[in-house]
């Protein structure tokens, strides 16, 4: 990418200006090496590396493997390298492995780290020690500045649409108003399931897309079938915003709530204080198949690789800027 010489080195030279983001479950090794080899940044969460007792952490295996896997490529492939990648931690006081799961990452030198649910100074510390760069995602302008105060590089927007813990603002207010005081890395999450979608979020003063759902139609995706499926299947109609099954408002597939024999128009509030965030995160039995998801799945249309989706994206992204300049000339 020309134009982003601003940005810290780990997010420059991308192939287009995207992240893929951390997913639940879905953001496996097989995963994050594609979206690297394919030029974007690939990333997941720290916690999906579950060991059983007593055995050696798997986030220490899975790091050794997605670094040595992308070295290798790197040397077959000096004149079209990975992109870097990035592990996402979550920050939230029922997480019990954070500590534990820095030190693995700060061992090996992870060049970006994403946290969610929670701004913690020594989290940052430990990125910048390492020499990685520390991204925040936040769903307002308040714990935006908090961010940037604790010490992060670089902000994630996560607006109205987005899958998994969405907020409920509209992009345009949200990244306008960061903008007014905020010039360093700035990402926007949610929906953006085109290239024109992705050159949009650039026209609004984002420096990247912070891309999700569309990732979970891959067949490197650690998901069962029915789930790709039902994203191919679904658009932005087929998606309710709840808070019961996690206690924080979030975008699920409506389908997957009719197959668990509950009313998605008729869904009671969750209680946060019930909520578990961390190692040992288990779905009650009968929300094992409710199925989370952005509302910009429409462009979806099959189940892909990793490289084709992202050859998708770059096509659409070029058409749009050219259309663009044409419209502008
Ligand atoms: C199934 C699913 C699981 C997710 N899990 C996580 C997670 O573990 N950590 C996190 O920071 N964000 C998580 N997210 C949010 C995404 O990282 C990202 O903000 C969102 O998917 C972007 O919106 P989009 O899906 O519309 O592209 C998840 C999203 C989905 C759909």
């Amino acid at each position: 990418m020309r134009g982003d010489n601003h940005l810290p080195a780990a997010l420059q030279g991308l192939r287009i200006p995207a992240v893929a983001s951390p997913l639940f479950i879905i953001s496996v090794p097989a995963l994050v090496i594609a979206q690297c080899k394919a030029g974007i940044v690939g990333s997941f969460p720290a916690l999906n590396a579950r060991e059983g007792e007593g055995e050696h952490p798997l986030l220490d295996t899975w790091l050794t493997q997605i670094r040595e896997e992308l070295d290798r490529h790197n040397q077959a492939n000096p004149d079209r390298p990975a992109a870097p990648f990035a592990v996402n931690q979550i920050v939230h006081r029922s997480n019990t492995r954070l500590e534990r799961d820095i030190e693995l990452c700060h061992k090996h030198e992870v060049p970006i780290w994403i946290t969610s649910l929670g701004a913690r100074v020594e989290v940052n510390e430990a990125a910048h020690d390492c020499g990685g760069i520390a991204l925040h995602d936040i769903i307002n302008n308040r714990f935006a500045k908090k961010a940037i105060e604790k010490g992060a590089d670089g902000l994630i927007a996560v607006a109205a649409g987005a899958g998994g813990h969405a907020g409920p603002q509209s992009p345009l207010a949200l990244i306008s108003e960061i903008r007014e005081w905020f010039e360093g890395p700035l990402l926007l999450s949610g929906s953006i399931g085109t290239g024109d979608a992705l050159l949009a979020a650039l026209a609004m003063g984002a420096d990247l897309g912070y891309i999700g759902s569309p990732f979970i139609a891959t067949k490197e995706a650690n998901a069962l079938q029915g789930y790709k499926d039902m994203i191919v299947e679904s658009g932005a109609d087929d998606i309710v915003y709840s808070s019961l099954f996690t206690g924080v408002s979030g975008n699920y597939l409506r389908g997957s709530i009719e197959n668990a024999g509950m009313d998605p128009d008729n869904l009671p509030e969750g209680d946060l204080k019930t909520m578990n965030f961390g190692d040992k995160r288990e779905k009650p039995k009968a929300w094992k198949t409710i199925w989370g998801s952005g509302q910009g799945i429409g462009a979806v249309k099959d189940v892909t690789s990793v490289a084709d989706l992202v050859d998708r994206y770059e096509r659409e992204f070029n058409a749009a800027w050219k259309r663009l300049q044409r419209r502008m000339a």
